[in-house]
């Protein structure tokens, strides 16, 4: 099996629902708070690992009570935390998520904090790590001065690299075309492309843009829908599993988990895709980011019962 790095966000989500979003200058007393691990790197870097991929996860936290909810979870999960990157400088990342508790509507701030200040010199201490590795995941989350040094080190060894271009914001074409596949959701897609996504049609025009850009392959999550595949001369629309959904965010970030570690197994991208939409299908059924991405052996059941 293939090593893949995960290079990416880790933030605390401080969780809170009420009877309402507090508009400016508002403070709503509200029933209801919950703790817990989150940052699209981790929640992704999370999702490979349950999903039997071997992982490495480069983060970044502070010196702080908040770094705990990363390590602790990562040694619950039996994940290696040798390439963690600690600060004194920066505290760890927070996300203050509010909720409005009749209409699921939220408002959220994201402040990656210490992911937002990736140094060079601690990418480049990373060399033998992504030596040793195959495949190397990473996001929009963290400093682009980080990822791109990261993108660029592993493509001069020749690495396969796969950008989740979440949270959305603008790619150097010259970055882009170091990327092996590039995985937007349809809004992300959208906007990076300027080809609004609504359909399998208007994602073939999308993935075009993208492989236009030097992108090797192009998989565009559309949620419900399934996902957009553009690889070689093959473009397709793979479907989605029909689950009751109980909490979607997340699904792109287990959708990315379940790919790398098909990928790692040596699955080719269709079939990828297929293991990635189980293991997102499974996580929408459940509630949250990291405590919702399922293990191997609920993916490998799901997969059975839906032959
Ligand atoms: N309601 C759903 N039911 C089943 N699968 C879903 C659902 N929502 C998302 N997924 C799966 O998760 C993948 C990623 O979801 P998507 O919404 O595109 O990503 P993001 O969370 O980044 O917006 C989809 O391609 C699909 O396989
Ligand atoms: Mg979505």
């Amino acid at each position: 099996m293939k090593k893949i790095v995960v290079f990416g966000s880790f933030v605390v989500d401080l969780m809170g629902r009420g009877p309402h979003l507090p508009v400016p200058g508002e403070t709503v007393k509200s029933g209801f708070f919950k703790m817990g691990p989150g940052g699209k790197g981790f929640n992704q870097g999370v999702a490979a690992h349950k999903a039997g991929g071997d992982v490495t996860m480069v983060t970044k936290l502070g010196k702080d009570t908040f770094a705990n909810v990363a390590l602790d979870t990562m040694r619950d999960l039996g994940m290696d935390t040798s390439r963690i990157i600690t600060t004194e400088d920066y505290p760890t990342g927070v996300a203050l998520i509010e909720v409005d508790e009749t209409t699921g509507q939220n408002a959220i701030m994201v402040i990656p904090s210490s992911c937002d200040h990736i140094e060079d010199a601690e990418v480049d201490a990373l060399k033998d790590l992504i030596e040793g590795a195959d495949i190397l995941l990473t996001q929009l989350e963290t400093n682009m001065s980080a990822i791109r040094r990261v993108i660029e080190m592993a493509s001069g060894m020749g690495k396969t690299i796969i950008l989740n271009t979440a949270p959305v914001q603008p790619v150097a074409d010259d970055l882009l075309a170091k990327v092996s596949i590039v995985t937007p959701n349809e809004v992300e897609a959208g906007i990076l492309s300027g080809i609004k996504v609504t359909d399998a049609e208007s994602a073939r025009q999308a993935a075009e843009w993208f492989l236009s850009k030097g992108v090797k392959s192009v998989v565009i999550t559309m949620g419900g829908m399934g996902a957009f595949v553009a690889d070689g001369d093959r473009r397709e629309m793979t479907p989605a599993f029909s689950v009751k959904a109980v909490d979607t965010t997340g699904a792109g970030d287990a959708y990315s988990g379940g790919f790398v570690t098909a990928l790692a197994e040596g699955k080719d991208i269709f079939e990828a895709c297929r293991f990635a939409a189980a293991t997102a299908a499974l996580s929408v059924t459940k509630m949250g980011t990291t405590p919702a991405m399922p293990t191997r052996a609920e993916i490998d059941g799901f997969l059975k019962d839906h032959e």
